[in-house]
């Protein structure tokens, strides 16, 4: 079995999802077939690795891997290894016309400062025949010495428009019948992340008629809708109602406290209510989750906010 995320790894600059204005940066420096230095700063799974490995295809034409080095750094390799590779890289059947080879560094963020001040030389000595192209979540990552010769190119989270086209062409591909709201429901699980979205459609491919509750269940999260019934109760101070509900979400239906408290964030974030009750319901739910992190069970932590919730509904009838 072939996984998808790889399968569906887009191989030209144009056919990545969302990251419209890089997009056109990019086309603009192989249309010239010029660049200079690049980080890649971004959260995960949005196509830094991808938007590099396809500049780097379109920009080095038919043998472009001959002239790309990549270079992990998380792989454990001294900085002195990852000077020698570059050099021996650099040195090594350069290629015509003057053209310079791309090193690519995924995940330079992970490089420790020394590290990267080594590099720093290297980066000048062979700026004529090498451009570097460096990738990581945050840029603040990179040594601003690094920062200041090169560019920094931001990728952000995909949106919904872009995540449901580009999933809604590997269902189509795949022949799977989704329709608009499981396209929906996964972009709502994916905070924007594409690997995340490809990973779940995938996994809803193995069942006959996938739903919306597939993909929850699949994500490991909670619909919403699952605790519109809990709310409302606590919103009207039914405390031994509330107190039954959220036990059978966590008794009945397997969900952790932690989904539960998630779920209501989201849709305590777009309830109609008083500023007041709105403030103390974050407040208490923001201590839940600490105590729940600082090892709370869930079911007495659960039964706590319930508790406090419902009080705030009396006490500011
Ligand atoms: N913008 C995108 N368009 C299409 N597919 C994407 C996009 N971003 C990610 N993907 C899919 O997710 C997979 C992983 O993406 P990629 O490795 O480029 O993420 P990344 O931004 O480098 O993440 P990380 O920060 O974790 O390294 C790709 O193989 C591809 O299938
Ligand atoms: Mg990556």
């Amino acid at each position: 079995m072939e996984i998808w995320i790889e399968k569906y790894r887009p191989e030209k600059v144009s056919d990545v999802a969302g990251q419209k204005e890089t997009v056109k940066m990019l086309e603009g420096f192989i249309k010239s077939g010029e660049m200079p230095h690049l980080i890649f700063a971004g959260p995960p799974g949005v196509g830094k690795t991808t938007m590099a490995l396809c500049l780097a295809r379109e920009m080095l034409g038919e043998n472009w891997r001959d002239h790309l080095l990549e270079l992990n750094a998380s792989n454990d390799r001294g900085i002195d290894v990852i000077k020698n590779d570059v050099k021996e890289f650099a040195r090594n059947g350069s290629i015509t016309d003057g053209k310079f080879k791309i090193v690519f560094f995924d995940e330079s963020d992970q490089l420790t400062p020394e590290a990267q001040a080594a590099l720093r030389r290297t980066m000048e000595i062979y700026y004529k025949n090498v451009r570097f192209i460096f990738s990581c979540n945050y840029s603040s990552g990179i040594i601003p010495p690094i920062q200041s010769r090169c560019v920094i190119v931001r990728f952000r989270k995909i949106s919904l428009e872009d995540m449901v086209e580009a999933l809604k062409k590997i269902a189509d591909t795949e022949k799977l019948p989704v329709d608009g709201e499981i396209l929906e429901a996964i972009f709502e699980n994916s905070d924007g992340d594409m690997r995340k979205a490809v990973n779940i459609l995938q996994s809803i491919s193995f069942i006959e008629k996938p739903t919306v509750k597939d993909v929850f269940d699949v994500a490991g999260s909670i619909d919403e809708k699952e605790v519109v019934p809990l709310l409302s109760n606590m919103r009207h101070g039914n405390f031994v109602e509330a107190s039954r509900i959220s036990t059978g979400l966590i008794v009945d239906k397997g969900f952790s406290a932690i989904d539960i408290i998630k779920a209501l964030h989201k849709l305590i974030s777009r309830e109609q209510t008083s500023p007041i009750i709105k403030r103390e319901s974050f407040m208490a739910l923001g201590d839940v989750e600490l105590r729940l992190a600082q090892g709370g069970s869930d079911n007495i932590q659960l039964d706590y906010l319930v508790a406090r919730m419902c009080k705030l509904s009396t006490e500011n009838l």
